[in-house]
């Protein structure tokens, strides 16, 4: 997995940071779903390679998340945003997160650690 998020990082479009990342998104199925950062101009519209994953994965008709592998450029593993930690905590509380850096080192948590007070079901809350 950790190979296929490095592969699919240099398909990144990141002139503008040029940090480019690469995800790849494990489900119940055994299928694999592979993102990676795609920049803009207007920096606003950037989208990271783990939402990419996210939203490949669930276009395919997949909800059910197991584990997303992460591949980054730096000499430390890096962990997802805060907005993409937020995309994944609608599918899966306690789903694997497992980042990678070039260099080899590699690090695991979980969704509930990594973002413990995500928004969550505001339904049947008094307005
Ligand atoms: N980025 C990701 O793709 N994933 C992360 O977890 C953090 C940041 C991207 C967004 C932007 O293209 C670049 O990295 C620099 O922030």
């Amino acid at each position: 997995m950790i190979e296929l998020a490095r592969r699919v990082r240099e398909n990144a479009y990141a002139p503008y940071s040029g940090f480019r990342v690469g995800a790849c998104l494990v489900m119940a199925t055994g299928n694999v779903y592979t993102g990676c950062n795609v920049e803009n101009v207007a920096f606003g519209p950037t989208c990271c390679a783990e939402r990419n994953a996210v939203f490949q994965a669930v276009a395919c008709g997949e909800r059910e998340f197991i584990a997303i592998y992460i591949v980054a450029g730096q000499q430390k593993p890096v962990w997802p945003c805060g907005m993409c930690l937020q995309v994944l905590s609608e599918f899966s509380r306690n789903m694997r997160v497992i980042t990678a850096s070039l260099s080899g080192e590699v690090l695991e948590n979980s969704i509930d650690n990594l973002l413990p007070y995500a928004f969550g079901d505001y339904r049947g809350i008094d307005r």
